[in-house]
């Protein structure tokens, strides 16, 4: 059944730490394990870095545990200056502004991913998506969407249909439509639907592209020749099976959202279903596979006996 996706206010954290400029790095390194990036200033005799992250025990946890690092600097004869971490919930409306400044045109094979307010114009051959993630995760800047982009010229042919779960900003939903396909997007996160639906819209792909709120393959009726998945590993076993059954033969699973040490699990997942591995692409310690189910005839035996 389809939901209306409706935006629900959700709390953010800002993590600020004031540090010294010799500890700035050691710093920093700690709070990209807690946020995806974070703004420096300079202050007098010494550095601000800002982090902002999702609320949450968490989050909460983590800046203590930057907290105790940089104290910890000492030991390694690095002085952290005034080491404070101060950690406040701000309006979702501020974190918004502040992201603004961060986000820059960037390329992903053949994809220009721009902002709204940049315009950056696209080379030859390329493919503009327009994203404004706002709360939701993907810039396309994280590896694991990355690692999609790169896969989805790959296997989605023109007039295709294809199921993005976890849509998150929309993302992978509106490059697959770009690319010619007709796409079901599904988010648990109702926020994340409204996201994406906003930038369904600036790309100019609504007839294309319908976003449902729901369990992963929960709402994609009948079969589609291609899903796309950035979650974790653990959610990309247990959608597995359901994956199984909305796939047309032939099609093509792009699973990411792994770490190195997580891809077995998902591989055995896959292959005891009868999904081929085909492809490992890697970024980092960051991994997705696209796998096959084969079409119908001797490889298909062959999967089912293997
Ligand atoms: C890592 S983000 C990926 C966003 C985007 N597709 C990308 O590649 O950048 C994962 C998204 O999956 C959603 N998600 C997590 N579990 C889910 C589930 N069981 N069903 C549907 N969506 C889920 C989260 O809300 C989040 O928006």
């Amino acid at each position: 059944m389809k939901r209306r996706a409706r935006a629900r206010p959700r709390a953010w954290l800002e993590v600020s730490v004031h540090t010294s400029v010799e500890a700035s790095e050691a710093a920093g390194a700690a709070l990209l394990e807690l946020a995806k990036g974070f703004a420096e200033e300079h202050t007098q005799g010494g550095v601000r870095l800002v982090a902002h992250v999702p609320d949450g025990s968490v989050a909460r946890c983590c800046a203590e545990a930057v907290r105790q690092r940089l104290h910890g600097l000492r030991r390694f004869g690095l002085d952290p200056g005034p080491a404070e971490v101060e950690v406040r919930r701000v309006q979702v409306r501020s974190w918004a502004s502040a992201y603004r400044r961060h986000f820059r045109p960037f390329r992903v094979g053949r994809f220009l991913i721009r902002p709204p307010w940049s315009r950056r114009r696209a080379r030859p051959g390329e493919t503009v998506l327009v994203m404004n993630p706002g709360m939701a995760f993907g810039t396309g800047l994280h590896e694991s969407t990355r690692l999609c982009l790169r896969a989805l010229p790959e296997v989605v042919r023109r007039g295709a249909r294809v199921a993005d779960v976890g849509t998150g900003s929309g993302i992978l939903a509106v490059a697959a439509a770009k690319l010619g396909a007709r796409v079901v997007a599904v988010d648990c996160d109702r926020l994340a639907c409204s996201v994406a639906q906003a930038n369904v819209r600036a790309n100019q792909v609504g007839g294309r592209v319908r976003v449902f709120a729901g369990d992963l393959l929960q709402p994609v009726r009948g079969r589609v020749d291609v899903v796309v998945m950035n979650i974790t590993a653990e959610v990309l076993v247990r959608a597995a099976p359901q994956v199984r059954k909305r796939l047309r033969p032939g099609g093509a699973w792009v699973a990411s959202g792994m770490v190195d040490g997580t891809v077995d699990a998902v591989l055995r997942a896959a292959q005891k279903l009868g999904l081929v591995a085909e492809r490992v692409l890697a970024d980092g310690e960051w991994r997705a596979v696209v796998f096959r189910l084969p079409a119908e005839g001797r490889g298909a035996a062959a999967a089912r006996a293997g």
